[in-house]
């Protein structure tokens, strides 16, 4: 999968995508991420990006054209599935999203910042619009990241053992179940004796369980 992000502030994403498991896909060659900064996308003087809005009103607002030269530019090289523009007032993720997304062979992705993007870009450009929660970030870059990682664990291969993203929480609509490691005992607390026994098929029914049960208290609403 190829990704390509569009930002005012590339630093931003320099580290989050650079470690760990995206890093590992990365290196694998299952990933390619490409970050772009917009401000070389300007022609105007001190490589504007923002202005202030049409109809008065605090904060500034992303200008059409560098946006509109940095997304063409790309589009000329790629053929991307989605544009994606992350911004609050989009579709809230969530795993079935990233799973969706996962699916895809190219992503542009644009981060807004300031009061957003002009209207235009998301009218005539953008194919889909997504939040990662409700609250509101200083701009569209964590955002980009957290999209980024959500997907990029999930394509086949990037994790060592696949079946692990398959039991995350949220990939069957429950929660993960509770996990321990050594040692068996300390200050007198023990890990539960089920999974010292050996017995598979009964841990399985036994984490099934337990997914279950914190599902309903902690996360009625998957239910
Ligand atoms: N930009 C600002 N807030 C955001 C959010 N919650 N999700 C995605 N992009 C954003």
């Amino acid at each position: 999968m190829r990704i390509d992000i569009i930002t005012v502030l590339p630093e931003l994403l320099e580290s989050p995508l650079s470690h760990s498991i995206m890093k590992r896909a990365q290196a694998k060659g299952l990933l390619e991420i490409h970050v772009h900064p917009l401000r070389q996308y300007s022609n105007l003087k001190h490589n504007q990006v923002d202005d202030y809005q049409f109809g008065g009103g605090a904060g500034m607002v992303m200008m059409l054209e560098p946006i509109v030269n940095a997304i063409e530019s790309l589009q000329a090289k790629v053929q991307y599935d989605e544009v994606i523009y992350l911004t609050p007032d989009g579709e809230t993720l969530n795993q079935k999203m990233a799973n969706q997304l996962s699916l895809k062979g190219n992503l542009l992705m644009l981060c807004g910042h300031y009061k957003g993007i002009d209207q235009r870009i998301r009218d005539h450009f953008i194919t889909k619009e997504i939040s990662i929660g409700d609250y509101v970030l200083s701009g569209g870059e964590l955002g980009a990241a957290v999209l980024v990682d959500a997907i990029g664990r999930l394509l086949p291969g990037v994790l060592n053992n696949e079946t692990s993203a398959l039991t995350d929480s949220f990939q069957d609509n429950l929660l993960a179940p509770p996990v321990y490691t050594r040692p068996e005992e300390f200050r007198g607390w023990k890990v539960p004796e089920i999974l010292l026994s050996g017995d598979h098929k009964k841990i399985e029914e036994w984490r099934h369980q337990e997914s279950v049960e914190r599902t309903k208290q902690r996360r009625p609403d998957l239910l």
